[in-house]
């Protein structure tokens, strides 16, 4: 008799379990939900818009003139009428050794910037897609400089800069050289990270986002180490993510690039 109560109770502490593991499940999800929670209280899209969007973004591809001349992608900023309106930022895309501008208008964050009221400018590095390679920039000095021409002639005068893993052999010397320049860094795990003092870092006030994957523990990890130095940041590590975090977790980078662009001015 004794065995089959102790049975009787067994059971029902098994249903009672199975009851609020299920009244509970609902909020957990809820829990993991937030961040497209917060995007729709900040009145953000992410990611690509839909193929039946109202607004569809031009994005037009240009080539400035020089040596060597450099091709780049540009989607112009619209209100939410698709109206043209005058840029809150200028961001400049560059990319990663197995990329190109094209990368940015496939993973939907050239016409995203656009949408969200910035004017974005993906470039093709010299040696890669549409862009011949040259001679000329060998050095760290002549890549900050062939950077700094392209911001200078197309009028770009509030430049966010993005710049994953090979196109640090631009961005860091740029940044090094002209950080006045920029209004916002965006390194996405990029090489060249070791070759500066703590004192360089910390003389540099630019808002700066270091973006990184959690699985990227070669170079993402040795440039967040490095980057950290730097005294006005703040991190976004993507989870289960690997080197080209923003390709694997598109969603999740553009939330924190958009949260990222939203605070500066
Ligand atoms: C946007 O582009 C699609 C495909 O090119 C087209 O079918 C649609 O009519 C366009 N919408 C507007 C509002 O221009
Ligand atoms: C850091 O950058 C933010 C913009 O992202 C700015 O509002 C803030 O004043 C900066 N902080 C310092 C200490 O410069």
């Amino acid at each position: 008799m004794s065995f089959l109560r102790n049975r009787l109770v067994v059971l029902g502490l098994v249903l009672l379990a199975t009851v609020l593991l299920y009244l509970l499940l609902p909020s957990i999800r809820q829990g993991s939900m937030e961040p497209s929670l917060e995007v729709q209280r900040m009145g953000l899209s992410v990611g690509t818009p839909p193929p039946s969007s109202p607004i569809n973004i031009t994005i037009r591809t240009r080539q400035l003139p020089g040596d060597p001349p450099l091709f780049f992608r540009e989607a112009l900023p619209v209100d939410a009428a698709g109206r043209q309106i005058l840029p809150k930022l200028q961001i400049v895309l560059l990319h990663g050794q197995a990329f190109t501008s094209k990368t940015w208008e496939e993973l939907g964050t050239l016409s995203l910037l656009a949408t969200n009221g910035y004017q974005a400018l993906a470039v093709d590095l010299p040696g890669f897609g549409n862009s011949p390679d040259s001679e000329t920039v060998k050095t760290d000095q002549s890549r900050a400089e062939l950077l700094r021409m392209f911001l200078e002639s197309l009028g770009v005068r509030t430049a966010v800069l993005i710049s994953p893993s090979m196109s640090g052999h631009y961005s860091m010397p740029f940044l090094m050289k002209h950080s006045t320049q920029l209004h916002g860094f965006v390194p996405i795990a990029p090489v060249g990270t070791r070759s500066y003092t703590a004192q360089q870092y910390q003389a540099i006030q630019t808002p700066t986002l270091i973006v990184f994957g959690e699985l990227d523990t070669n170079l993402g990890a040795q440039s967040h180490k490095n980057l950290l130095q730097l005294p006005n940041h703040t991190v976004a590590k993507l989870q289960g993510a690997r080197h080209a975090c923003y390709m694997d977790k598109p969603r999740e980078f553009h939330l924190a690039l958009l949260d990222f662009l939203n605070k500066l001015d």
